[in-house]
């Protein structure tokens, strides 16, 4: 497998060696010191290496990084903006809607996904967007105050992702 050298995350474009077969959540991780995408099962079923490519959710610990080379990688430490918390960031302290924090990365990142794409989800719509993000606190009740919290800040706010 090609070796791929370089990496657009966060908005800057980052200087790798790594063999293109290798999850992007392991380079991530050990290469780029990024460690807010977390290990959880391995397998795509828990969301807790959720990363946005291109602003869609993704599992990082299925990609393969030949796959993500070429695209924009936002992972939790590059969801501010201009040194401002995003919206979902900031709902999700306000509410608390956290425990351990294993999940919260993924979570954040796959309802500020949702949030890009509809402004005022229902929710129903926000329980079926979020349901590969498995919390294992179950602080799913505050998870779901804290999206509804976000999409009202965030229209209050333009350009945020
Ligand atoms: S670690 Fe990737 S989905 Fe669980
Ligand atoms: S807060 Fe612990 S896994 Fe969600």
């Amino acid at each position: 497998m090609p070796a791929i050298r370089q990496l657009l995350v966060n908005g800057i474009a980052r200087r790798i060696d790594a063999d293109g077969s290798r999850s992007l959540l392991s380079v991530l991780r050990d290469d780029l010191e990024l460690t807010g995408a977390k290990y959880g099962c391995g397998e795509g079923q828990c969301g807790a290496c959720t990363v946005l490519l291109d602003s869609q959710p993704v599992r990082s610990c299925l990609l393969r990084l030949e796959q993500a080379a070429g695209k924009r990688i936002t992972t939790i430490e590059g969801l501010e903006q201009d040194g401002r918390l995003h919206p979902v960031q900031e709902a999700f302290l306000e509410t608390g809607a956290m425990q351990c924090g294993y999940c919260t990365p993924g979570m954040v990142l796959s309802a500020a996904a949702l949030l890009g794409k509809n402004r005022n989800p229902t929710d129903p719509e926000i329980v079926r967007f979020m349901q590969g993000n498995i919390c294992r606190c179950g602080v799913y009740p505050r998870i779901l105050k804290a999206i509804r919290k976000a999409a009202r800040n965030k229209s209050g706010r333009a350009g945020a992702a």
